[in-house]
């Protein structure tokens, strides 16, 4: 009996332990929900205590094939057996079947990748050979977006709070209303370098436009000689149910941006171009120590290997659809937004918080946005039916 307390109090004491040891040494800048996860299986994760809690939240977009997937856990051990690291002033097997991967599963018109380490430095690159390609300097992007917090990406960031107090930003960058087409032609010009956008706004509360609005952003982009960089950093590699949202509605932009689930948490990000602008980037223009080193590159490439073996952009596919019906008739919710597991549940109350805290008593895990009415779910792509009831039956009871 004595034994027993005394290891009841040794673990509810490394337990704080980890948390006050992370809050002591680490800056402060998230709020962190109580607990700590010690691993993840599939949609599970697992804290210090043992306690196991139903994963809807991905890490936040970024556990695509869910934690510690075999196959990818397999590839980046093998990897670091061999290799953990070389720049990019040498060849490697891992990083060309990586980019060859990634190549393959995106639209025809995208044959290139330059790999950095992260979803803004993804769009910094891209907003970089927009301005030098087209010799212009004014980004365009939408109230509502997120690109990240380094300068270029913030400066293009639609959410004023991120942008406070950060100065000075870059100049050259103006904010247009998402889904306005009027409002959209009346700031695109010649002096545009690129419009950039997420084709669903995600942080900003899961909002998609109408199809009519990716079409025009197309053709004005064509008219004006802008670039169309769609950032895919959340939408990528499967989440919607397709590889990549370029390619609906018949657009493809002219760059595409990614990270967060491309290695299933392993960073690394890309962007993507076509070879008309491929050609123009000369060496030594753009540049990172880490892009596409080994381990991540083999994280990716396994990443990709278990969405098509495992047909998760079809699992996406199905269950979203199912889920997105059942969520409708919950009655305490207003609306479903989004596409495939990048799924928005705007409820009537206007606060979506009471709901993440009581799905959280749960033990389901779940996100919020920068619309307080709006919970959001950003799954892992092997989420299945089974653990969807969990979560519906949970939702209708709190
Ligand atoms: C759409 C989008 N773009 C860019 C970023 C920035 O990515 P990172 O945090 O990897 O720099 C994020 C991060 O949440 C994002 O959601």
């Amino acid at each position: 009996m004595a034994d027993l307390r005394k290891t009841i109090l040794t673990t509810e004491r490394q337990i704080e332990n980890i948390m006050e040891v992370e809050d002591r040494y680490q800056v402060a800048t998230y709020k962190k929900f109580p607990f700590a996860i010690e691993r993840g299986e599939d949609v599970w994760v697992y804290t210090s205590e043992g306690e196991r809690y139903l994963d809807l939240y991905g890490g936040h977009a970024v556990v695509s094939t869910g934690h510690s997937h075999p196959r990818v856990v397999r590839a980046i051990s093998e990897q670091a057996g061999q290799l953990i690291f070389y720049s990019n002033l040498v060849y490697n097997g891992a990083r060309a079947r990586a980019a060859k991967k990634l190549v393959e599963v995106a639209p025809d018109r995208f044959t290139r990748a330059f790999f950095v380490n992260s979803g803004t430095e993804a769009n910094e690159n891209a907003m970089k050979i927009a301005r030098k390609l087209t010799g212009r300097k004014n980004i365009i992007s939408f109230e509502g977006g997120f690109h990240g917090r380094t300068p270029g990406s913030l400066s293009a960031t639609g959410l004023p709070k991120y942008r406070e107090g950060v100065s000075p930003l870059l100049g050259h960058h103006v904010y247009a209303p998402f889904d306005d087409i009027e409002a959209l032609a009346d700031l695109l010009d010649e002096e545009t370098a690129a419009v950039i956008l997420e084709p669903i706004q995600s942080m900003g509360g899961v909002r998609m436009g109408s199809p009519d609005f990716y079409v025009a952003l197309r053709e004005m982009c064509d008219r004006a000689g802008a670039m169309l960089i769609y950032d895919e950093v959340q939408t990528g590699m499967g989440r919607t149910g397709e590889y990549f949202f370029a390619g609906r509605f018949d657009v493809l932009p002219d760059m595409v941006t990614l990270a967060k689930g491309i290695a299933s948490g392993v960073p690394i990000g890309a962007a993507l171009v076509g070879e008309e602008i491929a050609i123009e980037i000369k060496t030594g223009d753009l540049g990172t120590t880490f892009g596409g080193g080994p381990l991540a590159s083999a994280a990716l490439e396994a990443t990709i290997d278990v969405i098509r073996d495992e047909q998760l952009l079809e699992n996406v596919r199905a269950n979203s659809e199912r889920m997105f019906a059942e969520l409708t008739d919950i009655p305490s919710v207003e609306e479903v937004r989004g596409l495939g597991y990048l799924i928005g549940i705007k409820f009537k109350s206007g606060n979506a918080r009471p709901y993440q805290q009581a799905l959280l008593e749960s033990k389901i895990i779940t996100g919020l946005s920068d619309d307080a009415s709006v919970l959001r779910l950003l799954p892992p792509l092997t989420l299945r039916w089974p653990e969807i009831e969990v979560f519906l039956d949970e939702l209708s009871r709190v």
